[in-house]
């Protein structure tokens, strides 16, 4: 089985072909990704229509290069599987779109990957993960706990109910005047702070429901910041470092409910797991923290490779693999829509605010 993916919902132009031989691992013959965040580096942000007209730009060139790349041709492909939602609908029309002409010109299934199922199945693209676990999404536009129970069989446990995670490092870079995209930047200025200079908020600790919200936590960095100003650099550190510090705190309280409710649910869970996906996770305290809340709490704790971690192709074709095998492939993937809003758990309410996507769109 090999399968073509394409991601285009955020900053990302991708493509990837990805192949399962039977009885073998799954194999990434290729993955292309084109980050446009030179693009928007000026704004502070990712802005829409850049983005949307980038992703034309580039992605007919990416497509080639990751079949060219993968040695071959649009004739050995089983399917095309395209990114249709969550994400910004100008890159997702320009990436569906795409797909359904080239699935239509070489006679192949399209399959419309939802981009969070993408990140949530990773797991088994590369550490061959059974079935249930958890996954911790902590990205730009997305911070969610979601169980993980089967291919289109998922639970979102949590959601912030205003910004994402990263949204939030975002914005307090912005605040500080540190370069975007601002996670990174806000990570190394706090390596030479002091964590206890400045006592921020930990938002929704010590609630029942492990919800997020980080937009109190930003108000706060932004009085620290105005109390006194002009910040030095010292003053740039000891906030990042005191901001990084209440993330964690807030993170690990969350984390530590959702593990003690999977453990509640799956008592005879043999092999329980914790994935971690999006940009954040790139963050060494967050990971540190969440390693040991795993190993305290007898969690694997499995954080695939970066380049899979952040948004590429991969994990749309591989989600396209798993589909096709569960035999979930909608016949009239030809009519599907891209939907900027699409909750990977439909039962789930929703939250007011969540996924409100704000600097990084
Ligand atoms: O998954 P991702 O690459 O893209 C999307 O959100 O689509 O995540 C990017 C986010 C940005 O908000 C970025 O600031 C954040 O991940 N990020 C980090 C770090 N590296 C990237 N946040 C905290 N610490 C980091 N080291
Ligand atoms: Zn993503």
């Amino acid at each position: 089985m090999r399968v073509l993916g394409i991601e285009t919902s955020c900053d990302e132009t991708a493509a990837s072909v990805v192949a399962l031989e039977p009885g073998q691992a799954p194999r990434i013959l290729s993955s292309t990704v084109f980050s446009q965040i030179e693009e928007h580096a000026a704004f502070g942000g990712v802005v829409p229509e850049i983005a949307a007209r980038a992703h034309v730009e580039a992605l007919d060139g990416i497509v080639e290069a990751a079949l060219e790349d993968s040695g071959v041709g649009f004739e050995d492909i089983d399917a095309i599987a395209a990114t249709a939602g969550p994400g910004l609908v100008g890159g997702l029309i320009v990436g569906l779109m795409t797909a359904k002409a080239i699935a239509a010109s070489v006679g192949k299934p399209l399959i419309a990957i939802n981009h969070l199922e993408g990140h949530a199945l990773t797991a088994r693209l590369t550490d061959n993960l059974a079935f249930p676990y958890l996954l911790l999404l902590v990205s730009g536009g997305h911070t969610q706990i979601v169980l993980v129970r089967g291919v289109g069989d998922y639970q979102r446990w949590a959601t912030t109910i205003d910004d994402a995670l990263g949204e939030a490092f975002d914005k307090t870079a912005k605040m500080l005047a540190l370069p975007y995209p601002g996670g990174p930047n806000v990570e190394k200025a706090a390596q030479s702070g002091d964590a206890t200079r400045f006592v921020f908020p930990r938002p929704m600790k010590g609630s029942a429901q492990p919800d997020f919200s980080f937009s109190g936590l930003k108000t706060s960095v932004r009085q620290a910041a105005t109390a006194v100003a002009p910040l030095s650099d010292q003053d740039v550190a000891d906030i990042c470092a005191s901001f990084q510090a209440a993330v964690a705190d807030t993170l690990g309280d969350r984390v530590k409910r959702a593990l003690a409710r999977f453990r509640d649910e799956f008592p005879d869970c043999e092999t329980p797991a914790l994935v971690v996906a999006g940009g954040v996770a790139a963050n060494k305290q967050i990971r540190a923290l969440l390693e040991k809340l795993c190993a305290k709490n007898g969690f694997a704790f499995i954080a695939p490779p970066m380049a899979l971690c952040t948004d590429n192709a991969a994990m749309i074709a591989w989600a396209g693999i798993e589909r096709l095998r569960a035999g979930l492939v909608e016949p009239d993937a030809f009519d599907f829509v891209p939907r900027s809003r699409w909750p990977l758990d439909s039962v789930s309410a929703p939250i007011v605010g969540s996924g409100r996507r704000g600097a990084k769109a």
